[in-house]
């Protein structure tokens, strides 16, 4: 399959309806998603990113179908993580001696994963490369996401392949992001920001800032992954400069795991205090068995403090909570407020490890840890919406 973007520039890539999960399994894609690869065939033709190895074959065979493959004149990675470089192999089999361009951290991951000598030429941010009567544009977009990471742009058409950047997991026929349903749209482009993109934000603003410096005129940007920002595209880098800008929401997280239901008592009894102080605070609770980690770290995206919540077992935490929990520090959440709490039977440091592990993330803990022992009796309760109550008023 193959779709025709603008002029002599073709879509060439895959749509993976089947994809459930992305990164090993540390991505749920509930939506599937798509490997872009895009066909530019002016006096020149150029071949910007390939797709993920599993579906090579289709791939170069399609690709085969398209053009012969000898008449490639450039291929471009953009980026070598194995979903946009996967395909390489089987297609430099066919071509062995077209050039490649990449940065010099592109080279890096490109030879570390294939250990092959091919024709690689390393390119900077401003480098160019002619097409004929246009030429593609290279800015180095380091850490957006990877340090190998970068965009180009081709003049005359005015589109920005971004690569990662701008991208969601998302599978649709449709291609354009203008024809999906905007609601599952936006959904997937905030859970892949929060996921994804958090920690890098100071570089995102920095980028998107380098970027519109250049003042390109700007038809579409064709990201690496889901449907191609046609209809005002400058709407999804202002997006970015939001998400990037410390984001949240009128929002407070609960997020516990429960082995008796005591630590889910807690949770109800803290989401009560709080809404009886707050009427307007959005007020979600996520048992963390039973809800997708990434979803769960969508709404603390969103939030403009959580509350998380374990028993206490082996004198540790459950072992969802701990995940989460390291989650969360690596994705290096600002500004945000925090509180821990759990029950016991025994021993009782549940509260503290959270509380401790949040601290250490970069969260303020707006209040000592909440505890109970057994089962929350009429005392407890009352204890846990007075909590609640507290919390509301030092999240405000
Ligand atoms: Fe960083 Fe889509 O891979």
């Amino acid at each position: 399959m193959s779709l025709n973007i603008k002029n002599n520039v073709y879509w060439v890539g895959k749509i993976d309806w089947e994809l459930e999960r992305f990164h090993g399994y540390e991505y749920s894609t509930h939506r599937g998603s798509t490997y872009n690869s895009y066909l530019i065939r002016e006096d020149k033709t150029a071949l910007i990113d390939t797709i993920w190895g599993t579906y090579s074959k289709e791939f170069v065979e399609n690709l085969a179908n398209e053009t012969d493959l000898n008449k490639i004149d450039y291929v471009i990675a953009n980026h070598g993580e194995a979903d946009h470089s996967g395909a390489l192999p089987e297609l430099m089999r066919n071509i062995p001696d077209t050039p490649i361009y990449c940065t010099k951290n592109g080279l890096k991951s490109l030879k570390g994963q294939y250990h092959q000598d091919w024709n690689f030429n390393v390119v900077k941010t401003g480098d160019t490369l002619s097409l004929g009567d246009k030429e593609l544009v290279f800015v180095e977009m380091p850490m957006l996401h990877w340090p190998d990471s970068m965009l180009c742009y081709l003049t005359g058409d005015n589109l920005l392949f971004s690569n990662d950047a701008f991208g969601h997991h998302y599978a649709s026929e449709l291609i354009y992001c203008d024809l999906v349903d905007q609601a599952e749209l936006y959904a997937e482009c905030i859970k892949y920001y929060a996921n994804i993109l958090t920690p890098f934000s100071p570089m995102v603003v920095r980028k998107i800032k380098e970027v519109l410096s250049l003042d390109l005129p700007l038809d579409m940007i064709c990201p690496s992954h889901g449907m191609i920002w046609r209809d005002r595209p400058e709407q999804i880098v202002e997006q970015y400069l939001k998400w990037a800008d410390n984001y949240q929401e009128n929002q407070i997280t609960i997020i516990y795991d429960t082995m008796w239901n005591s630590t889910r008592k807690m949770a109800e009894c803290i989401a009560k205090g709080i809404r009886e102080s707050d009427k307007e605070v959005d007020i979600k609770l996520y048992h963390l068995e039973k809800k997708d980690k990434n979803d769960v770290i969508t709404e603390v995206f969103k939030s403009k403090a959580i509350i998380v919540g374990s028993p206490t077992i082996n004198k540790g935490i459950l072992t969802s909570v701990a995940a989460i929990l390291e989650l969360i520090q690596g994705l290096k959440f600002q500004k945000k407020k925090a509180a821990a709490f759990g029950s016991y039977g025994w021993s009782g440091e549940s509260a503290k490890i959270i509380s401790d592990s949040l601290e250490t993330s970069g969260f303020e803990m707006a209040d000592e840890v909440l505890k109970v022992n057994w089962s929350p009796d009429n005392e407890s309760v009352e204890k846990c919406v007075e909590y609640g109550k507290r919390l509301s008023e030092k999240f405000a």
